[in-house]
């Protein structure tokens, strides 16, 4: 069986919604200030286009840093994620907004959100790409994200900086993946 690609969000699409998604964060971190701006922390290296985009669409003042954190393998979650990046980065009183390709499981957010609160953040919150709700763990069920772009089902999506084992990334819309039989 070939692999199999459909078509589930456009690019217009998901810029049409970034553009609302920025608004919707720009209007509730009306009280950060130049002194302490919002420290947008984008995951590499799924969320670096919806990132790029959505922070130069915010009309609040805002920084950008990365944090990088492993957690699947094909189309399968490994179980703990990996935080390999972001340890230097100083959250301490900062309105933290993390932003994400695509909460699943939700392991990956539920680390990375003890990790800054354990560090002092002020405010932490996610904002994703994408949510599989249907998807989440039980133990895991205090990850909501603030910003969402779209709620899909428990599929597996590529494009958009999505990638199934680093391929894919580049593809201009987010497709549901359904990988030939003997690669997955
Ligand atoms: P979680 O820890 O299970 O919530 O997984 C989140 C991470 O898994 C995301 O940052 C993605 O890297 C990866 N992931 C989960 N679902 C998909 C998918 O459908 N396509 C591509 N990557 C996915």
């Amino acid at each position: 069986m070939a692999n199999t690609f459909t078509v589930l969000k456009t690019d217009a699409e998901i810029c049409t919604r970034i553009q609302e998604l920025a608004a919707e964060i720009s209007a509730k971190y009306q009280y950060v200030t130049e002194e302490n701006p919002l420290l947008v922390l984008c995951t590499l290296r799924g969320a670096v286009f919806f990132a790029a985009d959505l922070i130069r669409a915010l009309t609040v003042p805002a920084e950008i840093d990365f944090i990088k954190v492993h957690s699947y393998v094909g189309t399968r979650p490994m179980g703990s994620p990996i935080f390999d990046l972001g340890e230097h980065i100083a959250v301490k009183d900062r309105h933290v907004l993390v932003v994400e390709d695509i909460v699943d499981t939700g392991q990956t957010m539920a680390t990375v959100m003890q990790n800054f609160a354990d560090k002092g953040a002020e405010s932490i919150q996610i904002c994703t790409m994408l949510d599989k709700p249907s998807r989440r763990l039980e133990t895991c069920k205090n990850v909501v994200p603030a910003f969402i772009g779209f709620t899909i089902p428990d599929l597996f999506v590529v494009g958009w900086g999505l990638d199934y084992n680093d391929k894919y990334r580049l593809l201009p819309d987010i497709m549901e993946y359904h990988p030939d039989s003997e690669e997955s």
